[in-house]
Formats: C-alpha cells, sequence, structure tokens
C-alpha cells in the first residue's frame, strides 16, 4: 500500500465518524445499487426517502423488471435526470432475464446506466471487491493530502487520481475505505471551509501544510466560449428601418435590433429575399465577446423603395426613433458604423 497513513486514518475516522444510512446496514446489490444511482445526482438528505419509497415499492429486482415505466417514473418525480429510472428498469429487466446480480466489475459494468464510478461502488460494497471509487470527494481529499494541482475533469486527473486511490486501497476494506473516504470529503474535508482545525490528516495533509485547501482541487478551466455568426441587415425604406424586439429564451431578452440572420458557421446567412435587394457589406466577421460567447458578425445595409413583408416579430420604426429602443451594444456598434462614427 502507498501510504498505509493516509488509508488506516480514512478507515478508523469512517469507524467514528460514518453516517448511519439505511442501505449501508444491507449487502442487498440490489439496494446498494438503487441507492447509488439515486445518489448520483442527488443529495443523501433528499435521496433517502426516495430510497425508503422505492425499496417499499420495488423490494427486489423482479418486481422492478416487471413494474410498469410509468410507475416507476411516478416515484422518481422530483429527482430529475428522469433516463436514471429508465435505465433503472432496463437493468432490472437485463437482471431478471439473466437470473442473478452480477458479481464481477465488468459485469456491473454492462448494465444499463452504470458506469466507472457506480461499477467500483456496487462491487465493492456489495461484493467486497477492490475496486477504487473515484467522485469529487476522492478528488477533493487526494488532490488536498497528496497537493496534486493536476486539474479535475481532464483525461489525465482521471489516470492519476483513478491510479492513487488504487494504490490506497487497503486489500479487503475497498467498501469501507470508498465509503470512508466519500463521507470524509463530505463531512470533513468539504469543498468551502474545510475543517481542518479537527482533521486528523492536517499534519501530513500537503494543502493544509502550503495553506492551499482554497486552491485545491484545481478545476478545469472552463471550455472557451462558443462561437455564433450572426448576420444583421439594416433594412431601410422611406425613413423606416426593421426592427424587432428580441423575444425570451436567448440573450439580450427585450432589446431591440434589426433583421438578424444566424447561421452554424457563418456562410449561406442571407435569405434570397435580402440577396435580391443587394445588401451592401459594411464590415465582415466583427467579433464581439460575451461571458460565454463569441459573435462574430457581418454587417450590411439595404435600401429598398417597396417594403417587403417582413419576417416573423419584426415591424417597422421611424429611424428618427431609434434612440427610444433599447438595444443590445452589438447594435449600436452597427448604428455607428452607418453613421461613419466608427
Ligand atoms: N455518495 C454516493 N454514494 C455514496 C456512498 N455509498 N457513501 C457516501 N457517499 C456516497
Amino acid at each position: 500500500m502507498k501510504d498505509p497513513f493516509f488509508s488506516e486514518t480514512i478507515l478508523d475516522w469512517y469507524a467514528r465518524n460514518g453516517r448511519d444510512l439505511p442501505w449501508r446496514r444491507t449487502r442487498d446489490p440490489y439496494a446498494i445499487w438503487i441507492s447509488e444511482i439515486i445518489l448520483q445526482q442527488t443529495r443523501i438528505a433528499q435521496g433517502t426517502a426516495y430510497w425508503e419509497r422505492f425499496m417499499a415499492r420495488f423490494p427486489d429486482v423482479e418486481t422492478l423488471a416487471e413494474a410498469d415505466e410509468d410507475e416507476v417514473l411516478r416515484l422518481w418525480e422530483g429527482l430529475g435526470y428522469y433516463s436514471r429510472a429508465r435505465n433503472l428498469h432496463a437493468a432490472a429487466k437485463q437482471i431478471a432475464a439473466a437470473g442473478s446480480f452480477p458479481d464481477t466489475l465488468d459485469g456491473i459494468r454492462s448494465l444499463r446506466g452504470i458506469g466507472d464510478y457506480t461499477a467500483a461502488a456496487i462491487g465493492s460494497i456489495a461484493f467486497g471487491l477492490d475496486a477504487a471509487v473515484l467522485d469529487g470527494n476522492v478528488y477533493r481529499v487526494l488532490s488536498r493530502y497528496f497537493g496534486i494541482a493536476t486539474p479535475v475533469g481532464s483525461t489525465a486527473a482521471k489516470k492519476e487520481f483513478s491510479d492513487l486511490a488504487r494504490e490506497l486501497l487497503p486489500p479487503g476494506k475497498a467498501a469501507d475505505f470508498n465509503q470512508g473516504i466519500m463521507d470524509f470529503g463530505a463531512i470533513q474535508c468539504t469543498p468551502v471551509s474545510p475543517a481542518c482545525g479537527t482533521c486528523p490528516l492536517s499534519g501530513s495533509c500537503r494543502a493544509f501544510k502550503t495553506d492551499r485547501t482554497g486552491i485545491l482541487p484545481v478545476k478545469r478551466e472552463a471550455k472557451a466560449a462558443s462561437v455564433r455568426h450572426f448576420s444583421y441587415v439594416y433594412l431601410r425604406s422611406g425613413g423606416m428601418t426593421a426592427f424587432r424586439k428580441r423575444p425570451a429564451g436567448d440573450i439580450w431578452q427585450g432589446l431591440w435590433e434589426p433583421l438578424l440572420f444566424e447561421s452554424p458557421d457563418g456562410t449561406g446567412a442571407l435569405p434570397e429575399w435580402i440577396l435580391t435587394l443587394s445588401p451592401v457589406l459594411l464590415r465582415e466577421g466583427f467579433r464581439h465577446q460575451l461571458t460565454h460567447r463569441t459573435l462574430l458578425t457581418d454587417f450590411y445595409r439595404a435600401e429598398t423603395e417597396e417594403k417587403p413583408e417582413l419576417p416573423e416579430g419584426y415591424r417597422w420604426i421611424k429611424e428618427q426613433d431609434l434612440d427610444r429602443f433599447g438595444k443590445p451594444r452589438l447594435v449600436e456598434i452597427l448604428l455607428e458604423i452607418l453613421e461613419g462614427k466608427d
């Protein structure tokens, strides 16, 4: 074992402080499986009542396999992530057809809705297999104690942390070690304000010794802002211009803008009826940065004597009234370009 002090301290801590949860009083893989699926995206405080209702209605895998999917979903109501319930139902049929709950990691992993974490959790807790779990708690505890700054969420981190967790696993004690490190992360080594003052590991904790508990674990940088391609056409006709109030469900709700055409890659954005008006390209690929998005915008102007019918939501407003409408900065920039101010 890599660091017996760490592993023994976790086991000792768990024996004293582990939470008394109903699925910890059984070795029934079915009951443990249900708890782990519920806890994938639900906190223990909320999940416990659901587990109890679920177990009362579907006490074993056969009952669940034979149930109506609608009833399974109804019992799941309020928990969210309903694919979990559908997968549970499908997996129950897999297990019932096989005749027994799989008792190897590969077998457990082959069930619907079960990934690395859940396979290791069920394998260790229900069958005593020496498999290490890796969840947010484990990342946090290991990153702090061993001072690992590899950004969590990367493939490199998954390999590094799962190798480490495997090396730390005390053989034959995976159930207690896994649940111990998860409880330790949830109760002692919390994301914010960890209880280092009472922590039995603080004497050898890298993060504590170097005052980095607030920095570790390192989160992966937010994904680069995605790009949207806009084309704005300032269409004039007899002292009026086509504008609309932006609808709900997207950026700039309630602000006003000229004709907007969006395309996935910036090509082929303008529809035929605009092209027949011979629009003039004022600026190509203007870059505008929002918090989570980059907007790349082509600005056009076009003029027509006869007012064409406008797409839904747009209307003609007097150019002299434009000041009265709230507009996004990007639209103000288009107006400045039109006035030759930029
Ligand atoms: N989170 C999900 N499963 C858990 C378990 N078995 N023990 C502690 N925390 C958990």
